[in-house]
């Protein structure tokens, strides 16, 4: 399609989301599957929920605007996510692997909060009410969950995470234990207790 008007260009954004949450959609089971936190297994699943919900309204927005859903795949939505099942494909360490689905998770949810956001200026520009309410619906429940991962992260999966240890070399002959480097905060309280 050509980019004549903004209306174009607000077709075009609306297409691509629609696109990419139908993407998503069909890769939420397998990152559910592959996460071992029950926590982060259940909100990918009640996300996913919405997101069916979030793949109509798009429909609906499109039909206000006298157009069909129908464009073509979301490139910058398949990136995102070639990338975290590529990353995730590696295995290793349960609680890694789950920081991993959780940062892909959260990029997912930055390009759709992004393109939301967007969108929804758009159609303000154009007076378009109905499609801004529409989609104002959907950014406040990407940005819910966008917050319950950062907690679930910051709570949960990166304290995990961080105390992984890795065994190098053989168990019985001087193993060196690999973990992960204390974050800088971490460094500096301990250093601050021994002043
Ligand atoms: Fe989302």
């Amino acid at each position: 399609m050509t980019l004549d008007t903004l209306h174009d260009l607000l077709v075009s954004q609306l297409r691509d989301l629609h696109a990419a949450e139908r993407q998503v959609l069909l890769i939420w089971p397998q990152l559910a599957q592959e996460a071992t936190s029950p926590a982060l297994r259940l909100a990918i699943a009640d996300h996913r929920q919405e997101t069916t919900l979030q793949v109509a309204r798009l429909v609906e927005a499109l039909d206000l605007l006298g157009e069909g859903p129908d464009g073509p795949r979301s490139r910058g939505m398949e990136g995102l996510l070639v990338e975290t099942l590529t990353l995730i494909s590696a295995k290793g360490h349960a609680a890694v692997v789950d920081a991993a689905i959780l940062a892909g998770c959260l990029q997912v949810e930055g390009y759709e909060l992004v393109g939301y956001g967007t969108a929804i200026e758009l159609a303000d520009t154009l007076g378009l009410d109905q499609v801004v309410d529409l989609l104002s619906r959907t950014l406040v429940e990407e940005d819910a969950a966008r917050r319950r991962l950062e907690m679930i992260a910051r709570t949960e999966i990166h304290p995990a995470a961080g105390a992984a240890v890795v065994q190098v070399g053989p168990v019985d002959d001087g193993a060196i234990p690999i973990t992960s480097a204390p974050s800088r905060r971490r460094a500096r309280r301990a250093s601050n207790q021994g002043t």
